[in-house]
């Protein structure tokens, strides 16, 4: 199978270049590459996609910038709403399949129980509008797609929760950490070896075939937590291991209300995976087992 993937160095698209690796042959694309792929244009898209022929286009890039996208919410919505149509677009041409990420900021965020894919959407800030307006644009088209949702994702490279907050423990004495958002946090790697075995169950002899699996689904780390309590557990962890100092900072509970930030952000945000389950068999650990994992990679 050829897969093209967008995004070389962004935090799922350089796991999936190791992941989807066993699958057949992956071509990694973005802005510093040859050809270029650049999401701003729409041209680059297209030529990428013709020139390269794929069977399968797994689309790791997007504008990541919650709190930026306000500002510039027409150069997100380019990135999030529009290129994934074109993706798609040109995926029903060459005949491949489409792999896309979401995002849990495409729901309210005023529930109490976790959201499945059928949940009614309502998102409340301009990068999760720009999200869902991409999945929107998928799903019309009729390309064969998994849209994967996930949530709070970290890893061991790019700009995440818990490389700033190693960073930051070391650096200050006291770190005031909102305490009223529950989410799941997701390991990059662990979203990248989830989609390289849904896609091999996903068809055969290098062909991608989702069938009636194709949609939309929520890939998370199990359980929940605040951010306060993901800043908790990567200080024991890390305390623990010896990965920081004795000195490391200490940690306080505050509510949102006390770190204003541009894009406001839904206060639950916890998906089920239920529904991973049921077609895949497919489960991912508890957050707090899987950022064990990590620490100690
Ligand atoms: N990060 C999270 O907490 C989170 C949560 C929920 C869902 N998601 C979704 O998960 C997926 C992967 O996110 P991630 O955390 O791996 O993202 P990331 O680390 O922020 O990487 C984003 C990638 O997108 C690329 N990109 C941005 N603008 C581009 C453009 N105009 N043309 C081509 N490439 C462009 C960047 O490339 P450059 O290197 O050129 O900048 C970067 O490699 C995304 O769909 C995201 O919406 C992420």
């Amino acid at each position: 199978m050829k897969i093209l993937l967008i995004g070389r160095d962004g935090q799922v698209a350089w796991e999936l270049r190791r992941s989807l690796a066993c699958l057949g042959k992956v071509i990694a694309l973005d802005r510093r590459s040859a050809p270029v792929l650049d999401l701003t244009d729409p041209d680059s898209i297209r030529t990428a996609i013709r020139q390269v022929q794929p069977q399968l286009i797994v689309n790791a890039a997007a504008y990541t910038a919650v709190d930026k996208a306000e500002q510039e919410s027409d150069l997100a919505w380019r990135i999030n709403a529009v290129a994934p149509g074109i993706m798609a677009e040109e995926a029903l041409t060459v005949g491949a399949g489409l792999i896309h990420y979401s995002t849990d900021y495409v729901f309210p965020g005023d529930g109490e129980t976790p959201y499945r894919e059928s949940h009614p959407t309502g998102p409340q800030n301009a990068y999760g509008r720009s999200k869902l307006a991409g999945e929107q644009a998928i799903q019309q088209t009729g390309v064969h797609h998994f849209i994967l949702r996930t949530a709070w994702v970290y890893g061991r490279r790019g700009q995440n929760f818990l490389l700033t907050m190693l960073r930051l423990m070391r650096e200050r004495e006291l770190l005031r950490i909102v305490d009223d958002q529950r989410g799941a946090p997701t390991w990059s790697r662990l979203i990248a070896e989830a989609t390289a075995l849904m896609v091999a169950r996903s068809g055969e002899n290098g062909r991608f075939e989702p069938g009636d699996r194709q949609g939309i689904y929520h890939l998370t780390c199990g359980g929940q937590t605040s951010w306060y309590g993901f800043a908790c557990r990567i200080r024991d962890y890390s305390h623990e291991n010896g990965l920081l100092p004795e000195s490391a900072a200490r940690l306080e509970p505050i509510p949102s209300s006390d770190y204003p930030t541009p894009a406001s952000r839904p206060a639950f945000s916890v998906l089920s995976n239920e529904k991973l389950f049921q077609h895949f068999g497919l489960q991912l650990p508890a957050w707090d087992q899987a950022l064990e994992l990590c620490l100690s990679d």
